[in-house]
């Protein structure tokens, strides 16, 4: 996919020496042509919107579409429509269903319950940190199993159980350029699902599946949410907490703000959220011919929306490049905007308002065991983040 769109692969560079910064020339087209027509490889035209409030316009507008079925494929032809259940995939109508079945399931009282686990879990997982010792990769130790667990509870399995769907959940948005792989990820995880909906129809229990079995949804529909559930919001969380991290590290005054004062930790994951856009683009696709600024974005024809530099727009944000933890919350679109606004965002930042603290006060010394420029960044994969840190303490 990456392949065909040079445009969004420009979302996923980096300068060198500045892994948390869109790259310049992004930046530079944020500035002087916010709205700018591109071409994908095949030379069909894509544009590249890029300053926030245009970026906004168009995921309120209803007249773009998030449909896999119209977006354009190389050399013509479109992908097929989204699987029943896939609602990142769908337009209203179809999606609002869908959508407020979801919404349903997101209790206050399970997301309670969830906060608790996961302070306890957090704990866990860095004393096993600690046990093992130095050097330790903080992508292993503490990254990843924090929400896999946050993954379990909605899905209602053992913690033990996660071995079952991470490495193939990791896949299907790590940007494994061999599509056979991610298909052979998407097919296991598709079985391993079908089995947990049919053992929670049999035997339900208090779980956002389990929940979801009463309503009208099929087995397979039902498998289809577990499968988008686990493709949006565990790689998504886990590069937060890695690339946040590394982002606390190379920001030592703010690192010690946060342990000075873990009460900021909510207006903190708000500019961890802006400053680090692990999201760096969405794509929508016009289904009429829309006019911007004078340009007509014709039936058809995508748009890449460029979250990084419209987290970065000085118009919105004073000093845009700086990482200040204490910068009123608010107004950053690393969550989306309109109708397909992140689902589980109130969970991932439960997961992140606990796990930033703790592992903080916990390891007063924490600090890179390498250089910045030997921490592997994900220049392929559609959510971007470090592939390790390693730390010492
Ligand atoms: C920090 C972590 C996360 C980030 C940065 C993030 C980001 C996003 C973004 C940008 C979108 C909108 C995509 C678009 O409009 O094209 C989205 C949608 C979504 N997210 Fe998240 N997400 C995170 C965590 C989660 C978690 C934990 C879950 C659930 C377990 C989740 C579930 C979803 C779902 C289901 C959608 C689709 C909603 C819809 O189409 O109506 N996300 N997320």
């Amino acid at each position: 996919m990456l392949e065909y769109i040079p445009a969004a692969k420009l979302a996923l560079a980096r300068d060198p020496g500045r892994p948390f910064d869109p790259p310049g020339e992004l930046t530079r087209m944020r500035n002087e042509r916010p709205l700018e027509r591109s071409a994908l490889v095949d030379g069909f035209p894509i544009w590249v919107v890029s300053d926030r409030a245009r970026v906004r316009a168009i995921l309120a507008d209803p007249r773009f579409s998030i449909r896999y079925d119209v977006l354009h494929l190389p050399g013509g032809g479109t992908m097929p429509p989204a699987h029943p259940g896939d609602l990142t995939g769908l337009d209203a109508p179809e999606h609002t269903r869908y959508r407020r079945l979801l919404t349903g399931e997101f209790t206050v009282r399970r997301m309670r319950r969830l906060t608790t686990r996961i302070e306890a879990v957090t704990e866990e997982c860095l004393a096993e940190m600690e046990r093992i010792g130095p050097p330790a990769d903080l992508v292993q130790t503490f990254a990843r199993p924090i929400p896999a667990l946050m993954i379990c509870e909605l899905l209602g399995v053992p913690y033990a159980e996660r071995e079952r769907f991470e490495a193939d959940a990791i896949l299907l948005t790590g940007g494994d350029p061999d599509i056979e792989t991610i298909n052979a990820a998407g097919a296991a995880l598709y079985e391993y699902l079908s089995g947990l909906v049919a053992a929670k129809r049999a035997n339900p229990a208090d779980d956002l599946l389990s929940g979801l079995t009463k309503s009208d949804l099929t087995d397979d529909e039902l498998t289809t949410i577990g499968l988008v559930l686990l493709g949006a919001g565990l790689d998504t969380t886990a590069n937060m907490l890695s690339l946040g991290t590394f982002a606390l590290l190379q920001h030592p005054a703010q690192l010690a703000a946060l342990r000075a004062d873990p009460s900021i930790a909510g207006s903190a994951v708000e500019e961890l959220l802006r400053y680090l856009s692990v999201v760096p683009f969405m794509t929508r696709t016009a289904l009429e011919d829309v006019e911007i600024d004078g340009q007509v974005i014709k039936a058809g024809e995508s748009a890449l929306l460029m979250i990084s530099t419209a987290n970065r727009d000085p118009g919105y944000f004073p000093d845009p490049d700086v990482l200040d933890l204490r910068r009123p919350a608010g107004g950053h679109n690393s969550f989306g905007h309109g109708i397909h606004q992140c689902l589980g965002q109130q969970l991932a930042r439960v997961v992140m308002q606990a796990a930033f603290p703790a592992l903080v006060t916990r390891f007063p010394g924490l600090r890179p065991a390498v250089p910045p420029e030997e921490v592997p960044l994900r220049h392929n994969a559609v959510i971007f983040g470090v592939e390790r840190l390693p730390v010492e303490w």
